[in-house]
């Protein structure tokens, strides 16, 4: 039997006014985006945006259902929308914001499991890392240089 650590890294800036330029443009695509997601079961708006290697950005909003189990996050919907149209463009970054009706969201939010699992099968597919920074509506913002240190462990096409 043995223990071992997993460690892995994140940034924290302070605000938004503190991002590389890049990346502030990226969030605010984000947060652009959030104002059209489809929520008016959870009151809760998720907006995503990816920035590619030549420069195009593609966002996403939350997309919510009836039936519940049949609506999709933010990060999800963005993502397939990148595959399915550029399947061949890297992704370099990726910038989510997020809404409640309920308290002014203070504390960056995290993209949910499924969602990284998605995320990491492009991430592992391009060879390349893709930054993720996140944030509520307001304050800190994290920033995880990959996806996969955000899914340690993860589950890969090596076990199929
Ligand atoms: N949601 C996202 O869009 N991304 C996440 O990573 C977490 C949750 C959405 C799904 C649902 O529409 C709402 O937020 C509440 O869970």
């Amino acid at each position: 039997m043995k223990k071992i650590e997993l460690k892995t890294q994140i940034t924290i800036f302070d605000s938004i006014e503190e991002l590389p330029t890049i990346v502030k443009g990226l969030m605010d695509k984000a947060i652009e985006a959030k104002q059209n997601a489809y929520a008016p079961y959870s009151k809760f708006k998720v907006g995503a945006a990816f920035l590619l290697d030549d420069g195009t950005i593609i966002t996403g909003n939350n997309q919510e259902n009836a039936a519940y189990p049949s609506g999709m996050c933010a990060e999800r919907v963005a993502i397939w929308k990148v595959s399915s149209d550029f399947p061949h463009k890297k992704i370099l970054k990726l910038a989510i914001s997020a809404s409640s009706s309920s308290q002014i969201l203070k504390e960056p939010v995290a993209p949910c499991g499924a969602c990284r699992q998605t995320l990491s099968e492009y991430e592992i597919k391009q060879k390349e890392k893709i930054e993720v920074y996140f944030m509520g509506e307001e304050g800190e913002i994290i920033k995880s240089d990959s996806v996969l240190d955000l899914l340690p462990i993860a589950f890969d096409k090596t076990f199929l």
